[in-house]
């Protein structure tokens, strides 16, 4: 999507260093840096530290970490030691099992002559079928959101609220959450974006926001706390966010508060949908509650934030007492009974078993 009046994917090979490189998310809004990743250690640390992320650019980023590696060292033992380090970067994200399998999968039945281009090449078609996925995303769930504007007076707008960054920052290009949008202001619905500030690490803030300036599509700021109150005052006609990893029977798990967010919408009946490309579900896990394991971050991502001084300097500020540890769960489920729809690049399906194998019979479920 734009960045100014340039088009930017989030990660992209560099034709004329020979480097992939991304957008390092760390400095958004306030600075736009763009880094090389060229060793595994770049890679992991970049996944790790959230240079990057988002479920499917961390799937991509690996991809494309595992391919610079290839070309270097396109040894098994180079592989499997790859898979493991990046793999162990960030534990919820299923996007990220699913680039490294698939890479390693097709790459176990490569020459070890050859791994290097092959790696590199379906790492490039990886990042682009997530564009073209996030881009149906936006197709479909585009007539949700004409269906609500069609019961609207004219010229009302449609209120949508999203949680975290499911923008195209967390993809390779258009998002998930965001890619609706952008196909409905295209079509001419006027729309207006709640945008969840989503604390510890404030995505909604830093991120979101900056996505929504960009293509000037109307939007506010609200603290996380506000969608229960926005709801109850029919300001919001439907939510839709993003997911790190969806279960086989329609559990979505996706950035911490995404479920308080579902149990307001329910009790005020909000449309709550999830958009998502197919890697991002778990067909081996059926209970989200259960079975997905929650990121632990660092307590001080909560009593501490970052900010920009009136001076243009970008700093970090305490907010809590000295000596209060902070406690940190990155994400949670929301049950498939909250949740009125999956957005995904096949169409539009119900949140259970019965409706994602509709759209993935090729899937085979317990
Ligand atoms: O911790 P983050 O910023 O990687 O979490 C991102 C999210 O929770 C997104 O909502 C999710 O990955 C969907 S992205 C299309």
């Amino acid at each position: 999507m734009k960045v100014g009046k340039q088009h930017y994917r989030s990660i992209w090979f560099n034709e004329d260093t020979n480097r992939v490189q991304i957008i390092d998310q760390r400095w958004l809004p306030h600075e736009f840096r763009v880094v090389d990743l060229i060793t595994r250690a770049d890679f992991a640390d970049a996944i790790r530290d959230m240079w990057v992320r988002g479920a499917p650019l961390i799937g991509a980023t690996a991809a494309h970490g595992v391919a610079e590696v290839m070309k270097a060292d396109p040894s098994d033992a180079s592989l499997d030691e790859t898979w493991e380090v990046l793999h162990e970067t960030r534990p919820t994200a299923i996007n990220l099992r699913w680039a490294l399998d698939d890479m390693r999968n097709l790459l176990r039945d490569t020459p070890v002559a050859e791994r290097g281009a092959v790696a590199h090449a379906r790492a490039l078609e990886i990042c682009d079928e997530d564009v073209e996925s996030n881009r149906m995303i936006g197709v479909h769930g585009l007539e949700i959101i004409r269906k609500i504007a069609a019961q609207k007076k004219p010229g009302e707008v449609v209120n949508i609220l999203t949680h975290c960054n499911a923008g195209w920052l967390a993809t390779v290009d258009w998002g998930t959450a965001t890619s609706p949008m952008y196909h409905a202001v295209a079509a001419g619905i006027p729309v207006h974006i709640w945008v969840d500030e989503t604390r510890p690490r404030n995505q909604g803030a830093l991120l979101t926001s900056w996505e929504m300036n960009s293509h000037d599509i109307p939007h506010h700021l609200i603290v996380d706390n506000a969608g229960g109150h926005l709801m109850q005052h029919g300001r919001v006609d439907l939510v839709i966010v993003g997911t790190d990893r969806t279960t086989a029977h329609g559990d979505v798990c996706n950035k911490i508060g995404t479920y308080l967010k579902a149990l307001a919408a329910q009790d005020n009946g909000v449309p709550f949908y999830v958009a998502l490309p197919s890697p991002t579900i778990d067909w081996t896990v059926k209970d989200g509650v259960a079975e997905i394991p929650i990121e632990e971050r660092t307590g001080t991502e909560v009593t501490h934030v970052q900010g920009k001084l009136a001076d243009g300097t970008v700093t970090e500020v305490q907010i809590s007492p000295d000596g209060t540890p902070g406690g940190n769960p990155a994400f949670d489920v929301t049950p498939r009974r909250l949740v009125t729809g999956l957005i995904t690049e096949r169409g539009v399906c119900e949140a259970s078993p019965e409706g994602l194998a509709a759209l993935f019979p090729e899937r085979v479920l317990d």
